[in-house]
């Protein structure tokens, strides 16, 4: 699909928002992949830059802090450094993993905006949004809730419904509210700055729909082509939000930059300060060159969540602009999902990395293997422990891992561990079919058929298997011991290709693999075929994997079953909006005391109503409580109850209702009194 040989590659994977730790579904959706692709071409001795960096803005970020009661710079701060610890550990091979809240991209997102708006490309316009009348704010999306006009759902989100799945827009949302105040939010006129998607359209589908077709995978095609077809609305590129970075324009004060314009500039100056850090020019792996031969290949790897940004809005911001090169391919995956469940950050249904390492050190490879293994390349895929139990187990251990560890122990029992030199496998059939399989690596990988690339990489391994296994060299080295060298000696340089071949896949079991076999250059390319010395000694085997034991996995099973039961019940209570500050003379002002129910009755004619005999310590007095659905009269006679006795005297159904008894209501409107536990006595203040 990259037929065209390139001059130089830019590579990105979509940068994370750094509001959260990594999970197994961020390695198999953008990570891992990007991760194979540039190894592959690194061994092919391409120029090649590898750019990421976290993505620090937007209301992802902003929600974190104030879920937390922190601030948004901790946020990122915290997040960063964890998300880049990750990386490093599985050996994801970035030039340069920067940030957005970096100085040289606010510049860079800046001069974009500038430019874009000078050339006069933005359509401005007042339109009405949702504002906090209380915290005098705008409210982004995600801090509006409502009840779904789809499914009825309570809590949907102003951009998604998460039961449903509909995406809506903060208008749509029923009784919606704010998330700050809890106030239903007045709708309220505001400016800003719109991308005419609308305009470009007709560029698009020259583009993309007649460029694109047959040449993006069908997946990320397909997705395309319906927003295309469904037609494409200016789309705002402005917010009216306190973190992010400033629109520059003096009518704009207050405003900053929408996430998604400036998120994938990211990758623009990413490459930036890694040119200045490593004296390149980074102009040649994002601009137009005098000769279109010279452009750089650009190519974003994603998750289908991300593919309208990547393929229609962020193009269009480089189209508009003028000056830079448009992606050539934007590989995006589908999901991951988890034993039978979408992955979820916020119910924390997933597979942490940092998490997976404490249960599994040093284990990397085993993951990138599985993960690659089951990679959702053209539809969602699963991830369970079992599956991952029976790869590692018969795949790593008892193919990759059986083969090497058999052919070093040999070597090291029949010939000290001493070579014998020889460049190359003397058997011609074993040459031809180890030149397929890089034939076959470089054929899938060209088409991001990542699954079928680490298959032929393990073939490899299987045709060393079958090949030791046929010709017995523990049976014929006491009779003909030249010929159990031979084949041990060709087994050999089966081991050296697989170090060679696994560099991209499996990066530490190559280094130990060039361990073992005592080469000290560990990183080749593909074209240095590895030629040892005449008595050249090995080193002692080492194992390569261990087996994934019953235990284990039943026990990452059960931490995933304990979250589930722990996250239900917290999801209710955090969905509910608190309410706004109150002082504490606020609160101070009510009085409310533990009393004591001394009689109980329905209202005539009301379903809901009791009338309730209060002793408050201080009086008796009557209360006019809508809790008959829940109690029965005659069995609360005699409850504890805590009471609030200052609340003016309402009238309720021809009753004088004096005071407010207080109860709790769960997420299934059920409702329990709000009492001491043990008899404690009426007319006790509680504060
Ligand atoms: N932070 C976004 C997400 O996690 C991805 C941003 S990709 C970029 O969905 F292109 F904007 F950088
Ligand atoms: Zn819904």
């Amino acid at each position: 699909m990259t037929d065209k040989d390139f001059k130089r590659y830019t590579i990105t994977s979509a940068l994370p928002y750094a509001n959260g730790p990594l999970h197994i579904g961020h390695l198999a959706g953008a990570y891992l992949p990007a991760d194979i692709f540039v190894r592959h071409l690194r061994l092919k001795n391409k120029d090649v830059v590898y750019v990421c960096g976290s993505d620090e803005h937007g209301a992802a970020i902003t929600i974190k802090a104030k879920k937390e009661g922190t601030t948004p710079q901790a946020i990122i701060d915290q997040y960063h450094n964890q998300i880049k610890k990750s990386f490093e550990d599985f050996g994801i091979a970035f030039d340069i993993y920067h940030r957005t809240s970096s100085a040289i991209h606010h510049d860079l997102s800046q001069e974009f905006f500038l430019n874009l708006y000078e050339k006069g490309e933005f359509i401005e316009k007042f339109s009405d949004q949702y504002f906090d009348e209380e915290y005098q704010q705008f409210l982004a999306d995600r801090y509006i809730i409502g009840t779904c006009p789809n499914c009825g759902n309570d809590n949907a989100y102003g951009d998604q419904c998460e039961k449903c799945g509909t995406s809506l827009s903060p208008t749509d949302l029923i009784n919606p509210r704010s998330t700050l105040s809890g106030n239903a939010p007045i709708l309220k006129p505001t400016k800003h700055w719109y991308l005419p998607l609308d305009k470009y359209q007709p560029w698009l589908e020259k583009w993309l729909l007649e460029g694109k077709k047959d040449v993006w995978k069908t997946n990320v095609y397909g997705q395309c082509s319906s927003w295309l077809k469904q037609g494409l609305q200016p789309r705002s590129m402005t917010r009216d939000l306190d973190w992010g970075i400033d629109v520059p324009l003096k009518e704009a004060e207050g405003k900053k930059l929408y996430v998604w314009m400036d998120a994938p500039i990211g990758y623009i100056s990413a490459t930036k300060q890694w040119a200045t850090d490593h004296d390149k020019d980074w102009q040649l792996y994002w601009k137009k060159q005098p000769n279109e031969v010279d452009n750089a290949c650009l190519i974003h790897f994603i998750g289908k969540d991300n593919i309208v940004f990547h393929c229609i809005t962020f193009p269009s911001i480089l189209h508009a602009h003028g000056d830079y090169i448009l992606p050539t391919q934007v590989p995006a995956n589908e999901f991951l999902n988890l034993e039978g469940d979408k992955l979820s950050t916020s119910r924390n249904h997933a597979v942490w990395l940092h998490e997976y390492l404490e249960d599994f050190p040093n284990k990397q490879d085993e993951l990138r293997y599985v993960l690659t293994s089951i990679m959702p390349e053209t539809s969602d895929s699963e991830f369970t422990w079992k599956d991952y139990q029976a790869r590692v187990n018969n795949e790593l251990v008892a193919i990759l891992g059986n083969f090497v560890n058999r052919v070093m122990i040999l070597m090291h029992k029949y010939f000290e561990g001493k070579v014998f030199g020889g460049e190359k496998l003397t058997n011609q059939a074993l040459y031809d079919l180890i030149g397929k399989a890089y034939d076959d690596v470089d054929g899938y990988l060209t088409e991001f058929k990542f699954r079928n690339a680490i298959a032929a990489l393990m073939d490899v391994a299987r045709l060393g298997n079958k090949y030791l296994t046929e010709n017995e060299p523990w049976k014929t080295f006491k009779e003909n011991p030249g010929e159990a060298k031979d084949v041990l000696q060709n087994c050999l340089h089966i081991i050296a290709h697989l170090a060679t071949l696994s560099q991209a896949f499996l990066p530490h079991t190559s280094k130990k693999l060039f361990a073992m076999l005592n080469v000290e250059n560990n990183t080749l390319s593909y074209d240095q075929e590895i030629a040892f010395a005449d008595g050249h000694q090995l080193n002692p085997a080492s194992l390569l994997f261990e087996k994934v034991e019953d235990e284990a996995v039943e026990a990452q099973i059960k931490k995933l079953d304990d979250r589930k039961e722990w996250i239900a019940m917290e999801d209710t209570a955090a969905i509910i909006p608190s309410k706004a500050d109150i002082t504490f003379d606020d609160f101070s002002a009510m009085d409310i005391r533990t009393g004591k129910i001394l009689a109980a009755e329905k209202v005539a004619k009301t379903k809901k109503l009791l009338r309730l005999t209060v002793d408050t310590g201080i009086d008796q007095r009557t209360v006019v409580s809508g809790i008959a659905e829940f109690f029965e009269p005659e069995n609360i006679v005699g409850q504890q109850v805590s009471i609030l006795i200052n609340l003016a005297p309402r009238e309720i159904k021809g009753i004088i209702s004096q005071g407010m008894i207080l109860m709790a209501e769960n997420s299934d409107g059920k409702l329990t009194f709000v009492a001491p536990k043990e008899e404690f006595g009426v007319g006790s203040v509680v504060r």
